[in-house]
């Protein structure tokens, strides 16, 4: 409550504001992409990102190395997304710019760089809850999801299950009580040696092998609430590993085992497992017709397919963002500030970045 009194997420603008703002320009920096788009009345004119690949070698994120980077990135992506779309600063009528949750350093590059570029055009400033950005990357197809909906949104710093009855109002069903499902991803490749992110070389390496092969465990799938767990899951691939001294970094470490594929499907069914079973039961417990389901994991092709599957058999509606809009990008950060401008809201200059900012 502190901080929300410290620091309001929003105003209502009365004066400024024109009765429809059509063109605006999203802006997103919270972990390791420097994106801008920008958007006319929800559609997509640009998208620009910039993937930070510094991180490669460490195997995860840097965060000091994260916002240089942005530093360096944000001015020229910004002048491409611009260019892109065919138009120039004038034409942008309002900034939407993530303010959380992310690496606080990362976030006060797009932050700071959104809002000065909203004082200096006299136009509004929209702060943007990155999660709500993933929520909204559902709705940048043609078909959108119908309210009342569940979400999955599932990356690699959160897992939430989510009831949407109406626009931009979350009602909080689950989320995971340790590692967020592409952490258990991206820790897993780590353990196999195979890079990072993790998620995309274990999901083309589990094409060809038997998801079957070993049965890991789906922690809390028989639980009467709607939290995940993926920490256990990942102990469980470590001691399989160890046990048959295959870990990366030992004599005979998996990447060279025939052994890999099966280990990456048979993690991968068990993540996938979790998350449809419990999304199952929200939506039959909640009556619903519509499930979406976004953040950097929802490009998995196994989770797309057991998804759709489950879709058709239980005569409901899945939706996926367009694949390049599953991982972060200034798109979707764009569609939610787009949503709350024209509810008339807008942040103040003030807004500070929060870290562990959440939507419900
Ligand atoms: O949404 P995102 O770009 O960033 C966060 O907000 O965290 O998600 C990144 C996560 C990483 O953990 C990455 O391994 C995972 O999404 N990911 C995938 C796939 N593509 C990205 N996980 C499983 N399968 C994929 N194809
Ligand atoms: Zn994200």
């Amino acid at each position: 409550m502190k901080q929300f009194e410290d620091n309001p997420p929003f105003q209502y603008l009365t004066i400024l504001m024109k009765n429809n703002i059509d063109i605006v320009l999203g802006i997103e920096t919270s972990c390791d992409e420097t994106s801008v788009a920008v958007l006319d009345k929800g559609t997509v004119r640009s998208n620009i990102i910039s993937s930070q690949v510094v991180h490669k070698e460490y195997g995860g994120v840097v965060p000091e190395l994260a916002s240089r980077a942005h530093m360096k990135m944000i001015v020229p992506i910004m002048n491409a997304a611009l260019e892109q779309a065919g138009v120039s600063q004038d034409d942008i009528e309002a900034v939407a710019a993530v303010y959380g949750p992310g690496l606080v350093g990362a976030l006060l590059v797009g932050l700071n760089f959104g809002k000065s570029l909203a004082w200096s055009r006299g136009i509004p400033f929209i702060g943007v809850n990155h999660m709500e950005g993933h929520i909204y990357s559902t709705f940048l197809e043609d078909e959108k999801p119908e309210y009342p909906f569940i979400c999955l949104t599932v990356s690699g710093g959160h897992t939430d299950l989510l009831y949407i009855k109406e626009p931009l109002h979350y009602e909080r069903l689950g989320r995971t009580r340790d590692d967020a499902a592409g952490e258990a991803f991206d820790k897993v490749a780590k353990m196999l040696g195979i890079g990072y992110p993790g998620g995309p070389v274990i999901d083309k390496l589990a094409l060809d092998g038997n998801p079957g092969a070993i049965q890991f465990p789906r922690s809390y799938s028989q639980a009467d609430h709607y939290d995940f767990s993926f920490s256990g899951l990942k102990t469980s691939v470590l001691y399989y590993l160890r046990d048959r001294k295959l870990l990366a970094g030992s004599g005979s470490p998996v990447a060279q085992s025939p052994e890999l594929n099966d280990i990456c499907a048979s993690f991968q069914e068990a993540v996938v497992d979790t998350l449809m079973e419990k999304t199952r039961r929200a939506v039959t417990q909640h009556g619903v017709k519509h499930v979406a389901v976004a953040g950097g994991v929802s490009a998995n092709s196994r989770l797309r397919e057991a998804f759709r599957k489950m879709a058709a058999m239980d005569n409901i509606t899945v939706y996926f963002p367009p694949p390049e809009y599953c991982t972060d990008n200034a798109a979707m950060a764009a569609y939610a500030g787009w949503l709350r401008l024209n509810k008339g809201e807008t942040s103040p200059l003030s807004l500070a970045a929060v870290p562990n900012l959440n939507v419900a």
